[in-house]
C-alpha cells in the first residue's frame, strides 16, 4: 500500500513537473509544425564551413589547438583572398546532391565575419577580398532554390570583450588566474554586439530560413544562456524572423520552445531522440572527414556508402542530415568533397523519393535483415533499403496482403510478390545487384 502512495506521488509530481516545462512563446504544436514542414520534408542540407582557418588547413579550431594569439592568426586576416569564390557553383553542386537547404557559417569561434558588420573591422570586408561574402552566397542559394541558414558562432576568440575560459586559446591551467587575466574584458559589452550582429544578419539578407547557434558550455570557465542573454535573443531573433527555425544550441533547455530541434554532432542516434518521452524534431550534423574547416591532411573520408547509409538511416530514425563541406582558401570545394557529392547525387537522382517527405516506419513493420527502412505517411509508399544485396527471394515478416505493388526505385521495374512463410511477403529480385549503390525496393502498401 506504503508502495502504491508512493508511485502515485512519484506519478503526480511526473505530471506536474511536465506541465510546468516552461514556454517563451505561445505558438501552439501546430503551427510549429506548420513553420517546420518544409524541413521536415526536405531532409537533407549542406553545412559550410568556412572562415580565416581554410589557409592554415589544419581544423576550424587551430587558433584553440595551437594557443595561437591574435597577433599569431593575424596573417591570415592580411591575405585571406579566396579569387576563386562562386558561390553560385556551391549551389549547384548541393542541389545536384539532393540537398534542400544550406547552412554557413556567418562568424566562427576565430570570431573573423564572412559578412559585413558594422560592428567590428575584423570581417571580410577588409582583407584582400573586399567582399560581403555572405551577401553572394545567400544570392547564388537563392537562386538555385535552396533555402539558406546562418551558422553564428557565440564563442568569439577575437573579441577584446570576451572573457578567457576553458575552451579559449589563451585558457589557463592554473584558474585562480582568469580574474586577472580577464580584467578589462566587459561581457557586457561582448552580450550587445552578440545582439547587433544577429540583429544585423537577420536584417540585412532577407528571409533566413535557419539560424544555427554555436555553442553553450556552461559550468566552471564556461558560458551559457546568461553570457549571451540568451533569452533575450531568441525573442529578439523570432520577432526578425518569424518563420525561422532555431537551433538548441543556445542553452535554453528549460523552455519547452528554447529550440525547434535538437542536434547530435558527429555520432549516430541508436533511436529517435526523446524529451521528456516525447519525441523531438532532430538534425544530425556530420562531416565526410575529421575536420569542419578545409583540413589538407585529413584523411579519413567516409566513402559513399557510408555516406548514403548515413543519410538513410538519419531519415529511417526521424531526422534530418545536415552534411559538411570545409571549402578551401581559394573558394573551391576540396575535390574530393565535389566527388561524394557528386556520387550521392547520382543516387538521390533516382532514389531520393525514399528521402523526402519520409520518416520512420510505423512501428509494427518489422525490418528485415542488412535493410533500412523509410516511409512516407502521405503516400502511403514503404522504402526498403538493401544495405547488403540478397539472394533472389526476399521475406518481408508481417507484410504479406498488405502490399498492392513492389517495384525498384531507381527504375521503376515491377517486382513480382508471393505470399512467403509465417506471414510474410515474399519478393522475387533478380539474381544480379541492380546497378545503385543501394537498391531501394518501394511498397505501395494497401
Ligand atoms: C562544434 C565545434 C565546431 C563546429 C560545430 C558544428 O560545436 O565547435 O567547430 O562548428 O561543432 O556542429
Amino acid at each position: 500500500m506504503k508502495k502504491l502512495t508512493l508511485l502515485f506521488m512519484l506519478c503526480l509530481l511526473g505530471v506536474i513537473q511536465g506541465k510546468a516545462q516552461k514556454k517563451i512563446f505561445n505558438e501552439t504544436e501546430e503551427q510549429k509544425e506548420q513553420r517546420l514542414a518544409w524541413w521536415l520534408n526536405d531532409r537533407f542540407g549542406m553545412f559550410i564551413h568556412w572562415g580565416l582557418y581554410s589557409m592554415p588547413a589544419r581544423h576550424e579550431w587551430i587558433k584553440n589547438y595551437e594557443r595561437m594569439s591574435d597577433a599569431d592568426y593575424q596573417k591570415y586576416f592580411d591575405l585571406y583572398n579566396p579569387d576563386l569564390y562562386n558561390p553560385r557553383e556551391w549551389a549547384r553542386q548541393a542541389k545536384a546532391a539532393g540537398m534542400k537547404y544550406a547552412v554557413i557559417t556567418t562568424k566562427h569561434h576565430e570570431g573573423f565575419c564572412l559578412f559585413d558588420s558594422k560592428y567590428t573591422d575584423y570581417k571580410a570586408t577588409n582583407t584582400p577580398i573586399k567582399k560581403d561574402l555572405i551577401k553572394e552566397f545567400v544570392e547564388a542559394f537563392r537562386a538555385e532554390g535552396l533555402k539558406v541558414g546562418f551558422y553564428y558562432s557565440l564563442i568569439d576568440w577575437h573579441h577584446p570583450d570576451f572573457t578567457i575560459d576553458r575552451v579559449h586559446p589563451q585558457r589557463v591551467s592554473d584558474p585562480s588566474k582568469y580574474a586577472e587575466l580577464n580584467k578589462g574584458r566587459d561581457m557586457n559589452k561582448y552580450r550587445e554586439y552578440l545582439k547587433n550582429q544577429l540583429k544585423e544578419l537577420l536584417t540585412n539578407y532577407g528571409k533566413i530560413d535557419i539560424l544555427w547557434t554555436d555553442f553553450s558550455y556552461p559550468g566552471e570557465y564556461g558560458k551559457g544562456k546568461d553570457d549571451w542573454n540568451s533569452l533575450e535573443l531568441i525573442k529578439m531573433i523570432r520577432k526578425l524572423q518569424p518563420g525561422i527555425l532555431i537551433n538548441d544550441r543556445l542553452d535554453l533547455g528549460e523552455y519547452d520552445d528554447g529550440g525547434d530541434f535538437v542536434t547530435p554532432e558527429q555520432y549516430k542516434v541508436a533511436e529517435w531522440p526523446t524529451r521528456n518521452g516525447k519525441k523531438v524534431h532532430w538534425e544530425t550534423c556530420q562531416t565526410f572527414s575529421g575536420s569542419w574547416g578545409y583540413h589538407r591532411d585529413e584523411n579519413t573520408w567516409k566513402d559513399n556508402k557510408q555516406l548514403l547509409v548515413l543519410l538513410i538511416e538519419t531519415v529511417s530514425k526521424g531526422g534530418n542530415l545536415l552534411l559538411n563541406v570545409g571549402p578551401t582558401s581559394r573558394g573551391l570545394f576540396d575535390y574530393r568533397a565535389t566527388q561524394r557529392l557528386h556520387d550521392m547525387g547520382e543516387w538521390m537522382q533516382v532514389n531520393s523519393r525514399s528521402i523526402y517527405g519520409c520518416t520512420q516506419a510505423p512501428e509494427d513493420i518489422k525490418t528485415p535483415d542488412n535493410s533500412l527502412l523509410t516511409y512516407n505517411p502521405t503516400t502511403k509508399r514503404l522504402y526498403v533499403h538493401l544495405l547488403d544485396y540478397p539472394l533472389q527471394r526476399f521475406e518481408l515478416p508481417g507484410l504479406k496482403g498488405k502490399v498492392k505493388y513492389a517495384q525498384f526505385l531507381h527504375d521503376g521495374s515491377e517486382i513480382k510478390m508471393k505470399d512467403g512463410d509465417k506471414g510474410s511477403l515474399a519478393l522475387e529480385l533478380p539474381v544480379i545487384k541492380p546497378n545503385v549503390e543501394i537498391p531501394v525496393i518501394e511498397l505501395v502498401l494497401q
